[in-house]
């Protein structure tokens, strides 16, 4: 029951702000892509470890987790998916496509082991979600909007059934092979890939979803880190 995680890890975290790529950015004192991989590489039954990279990268080389003899690297790409893709295209050269893949954020350090043992005893195709808690509002900009305005008013469209809302976290899991071609061809296809298990369904590969927990947070606005710091300190305390 080995597996394989693949850590996405190339982006310039935009959304942050910051001096530095979102990923090296401290949280007690440790970059994060360092607490992540220390993370991951306590999961028993890990086989290895595939980190996407900027080409650029300055940091990555002097974490205490890079020299680890499960961890390998390369080259990411543009978006998320082509980082993802390139982790994927290494791995088919030297792993049976039946191999489990487990896809993990390099922006999620705080999933807990109880959620991966989930996800391991779950479908072959599945991920860690969170149902909403928060009512949910489908956007969209008004007709007569538009002028002059930096961002476009957004009204309410429609109210969704929270219900059969659920929000999609990482790890998320497939066959390497499936993963692989799947991930491919959407790529190929031009569709919108924000995660793997989009690339799966757009073939009707429908994933499984394992209730997971609101601590998996993804460190994305400057305001996570505190949050992120407060659960970590819980956990390694
Ligand atoms: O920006 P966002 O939070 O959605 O990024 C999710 C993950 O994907 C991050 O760990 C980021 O480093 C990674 N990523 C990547 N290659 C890109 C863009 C984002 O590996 N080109």
């Amino acid at each position: 029951s080995d597996y394989w995680v693949v850590v996405p890890a190339a982006g310039v975290g935009k959304r942050m702000g910051a001096d530095r790529p979102k990923q090296y950015l401290p949280l007690l004192g440790r970059p994060l892509l360092s607490l992540t991989l220390r993370n991951i590489l306590s999961w028993p039954g890990l086989a290895g470890v595939v980190v996407a990279l900027s080409e650029d990268d300055a940091y990555f080389s002097h974490l205490p987790e890079a020299k680890h003899p499960l961890v390998h690297r390369v080259v990411g790409g543009v978006e998320r998916a082509d980082s993802v893709l390139a982790t994927l295209n290494y791995l088919a050269t030297r792993e049976a496509g039946e191999t489990t893949v487990l896809v993990h954020d390099a922006a999620r350090p705080c999933v807990a082991l109880a959620d991966i043992e989930a996800l391991l005893r779950a479908d072959p195709v599945a991920l860690l979600a969170l149902p909403a808690s928060d009512t949910v509002k489908l956007a969209a900009p008004s007709a007569a909007s538009g002028g002059g305005e930096p961002e476009p008013r957004l009204y309410v469209e429609q109210t969704l059934d929270r219900n059969s809302i659920w929000l999609a976290q990482t790890p998320q899991r497939a066959p390497l092979g499936l993963l692989h071609s799947c991930l491919r061809r959407a790529l190929e296809q031009g569709a919108p890939v924000t995660d793997e298990a989009s690339a799966l369904e757009l073939f009707g590969h429908a994933p499984q979803l394992v209730p997971g927990r609101g601590d998996n947070l993804k460190i994305t606005h400057p305001s996570d880190i505190l949050l992120a710091e407060t659960i970590l300190r819980l956990r390694y305390a």
